[in-house]
């Protein structure tokens, strides 16, 4: 278990160059299965959630290699059916196999998938649309495992009853093998599943987005290999951006995609950060001196995504005037309050009155255990201190790190486990910022 020593109050200032993007390079891998030629993937982020995927491969039989931030899968044929409970249930993504397992070899056991502990999170959604494909799955208590079986999918109309963003992935990844035509309506809109299909339409698959919560798959019989760049990681940007302004420093990023972050960037500027498109790919995040309390409501995108709510919370903490986050995708995605209430941050929580909970949150209203918040209320601007904190998921992580960066003394981040899942060698690059961070390992403590 490694920790951070930080020690601010530091402005972070210089050239970030953001790296591939974590929700693409998790769900990149899985298009081996669709092939038995070779898949080569460039600007794959090294960090620990894309090891385990490659794992989750692997215990299906389907080896690969990374070079540099390079992959390569040279055949996608399987030899085992099923992803073992410890392999599975590390992270979201590892039910992605689903679709590819059903198309090619009708057969698939997996376990319930893990993840951010941000939910229930569960795949209902996923099962429901491949059942209408033809699929049977059934989830066994006693053994933890989805077993799917399927003769052949069949294309058919899925209409997602709320959205999501893997279970649109899902469909699209059974969908291009499968016989006949596949019409995903209230598909999801992220832009990292239109990198995904753009990689599946070079292998011959032929997927159109016909309107923005609209796709349509028709069926092929084959796939060939592809050699590929996957976009960079928005969520990356975003948290820099916020770190940027929070610390009062500048810093220009490179790979820069403002045009996928609409709704962060409004937000950005209404409260007083200031953003610079110097040219294609490059963009300057900073301040135009005090922040202003600008409220948020998490939408699927291309609203304001539940990503970027816990950076945000940091640079309301530096605002002035009260303001609310008000989280409408995930059921548990505050852990990260408690821990900055402990830096000084004042914030509150409180249940937002709405007419329809059910319609509203993107989550099942049934997942909702007891005590959960949707939202907080923030007070601003205030000092933070040092303290010694825990990150209990991966944005809640980048989060702590920001509020540590910005208060006063040395501060200890425990469970860095969680921000390596996402972001690669984040300590080293924030050191070229300016930041005073070091790593303990667990042998040093
Ligand atoms: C993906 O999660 C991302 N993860 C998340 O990023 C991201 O926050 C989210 O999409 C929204 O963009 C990956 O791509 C690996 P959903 P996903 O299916 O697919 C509920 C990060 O920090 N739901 O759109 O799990 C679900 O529990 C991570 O990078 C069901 O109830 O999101 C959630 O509350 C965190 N049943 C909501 O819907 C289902 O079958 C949205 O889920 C599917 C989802």
């Amino acid at each position: 278990m490694d920790k951070f020593v930080v020690t601010g109050a530091t402005p972070l200032n210089g050239i970030w160059e953001v790296a591939g993007a974590k929700n693409v390079a998790l769900k990149m891998p899985v298009i081996a299965l669709l092939t038995d030629s070779e898949v080569i993937l460039h600007n794959i982020p090294l960090i620990s959630d894309v090891f385990f995927m490659l794992e989750v491969l692997s215990s299906l039989g389907v080896k690969s290699q990374i070079k540099g931030h390079t992959l390569y899968i040279k055949n996608g044929h399987v030899s085992e059916i099923t992803v073992p409970l410890e392999v599975g249930a590390r992270l979201r993504s590892s039910s992605l196999v689903l679709g590819p397992m059903l198309a090619r070899w009708g057969h698939a056991k997996i376990p319930n998938p893990g993840g951010c502990r941000i939910g229930a999170r569960p795949i209902d959604r996923h099962v429901e649309a491949l059942t209408a494909m033809g699929a049977t799955i059934n989830y066994n208590s006693a053994d933890g495992y989805f077993h799917a079986q399927a003769k052949k999918l069949r294309g058919t109309t899925i209409v997602f009853p709320k959205n999501t963003h893997t279970g649109t992935e899902t469909i699209i990844l059974a969908a291009v093998l499968a016989e006949g035509t596949t019409v995903i309506e209230n598909a999801a809109q992220e832009a990292e599943i239109d990198d995904l299909t753009a990689c599946l339409n070079l292998m011959g698959a032929k997927i159109r987005r016909v309107a923005s919560r609209q796709i349509v798959i028709e069926g092929v019989k084959r796939l060939s290999g592809v050699e590929y760049t996957i976009m960079p990681d928005r969520n990356e940007e975003v948290t820099v951006a916020v770190a940027a302004a929070a610390s009062g420093g500048t810093v220009t990023v490179k790979n820069s995609q403002p045009q996928f972050l609409t709704a962060f960037l409004s937000a950005f500027r209404q409260a007083g950060g200031k953003i610079e498109l110097l040219e294609k790919g490059v963009t300057r995040y900073s301040r135009e001196g005090k922040l202003s309390a600008t409220d948020i409501v998490t939408q699927p995108y291309p609203g304001f995504m539940t990503d970027w709510q816990a950076p945000w919370a940091v640079l309301m903490s530096q605002a002035y005037g009260r303001s609310t986050i008000h989280e409408t995708v995930f059921e548990s995605r505050f852990s990260y309050v408690k821990e900055l209430v402990k830096m000084g941050a004042e914030i509150e929580f409180f249940d937002p009155q709405v007419p329809n909970p059910d319609k509203f949150y993107n989550f099942n209203w049934s997942d909702l255990t007891h005590g959960n918040h949707q939202a907080i209320r923030i007070k601003g601007p205030v000092k933070l201190h040092n303290a010694v904190v825990t990150i209990d998921d991966l944005r809640a992580g980048a989060t702590l790190l920001i509020a540590a960066l910005i208060a006063r003394g040395a501060s200890y981040i425990h469970g860095v486990e969680q921000i390596d899942r996402g972001y690669e060698k984040i300590e080293e690059r924030l050191v070229k910022l300016g930041a005073k961070i070091k790593r303990l390992t667990s042998d040093h403590l």
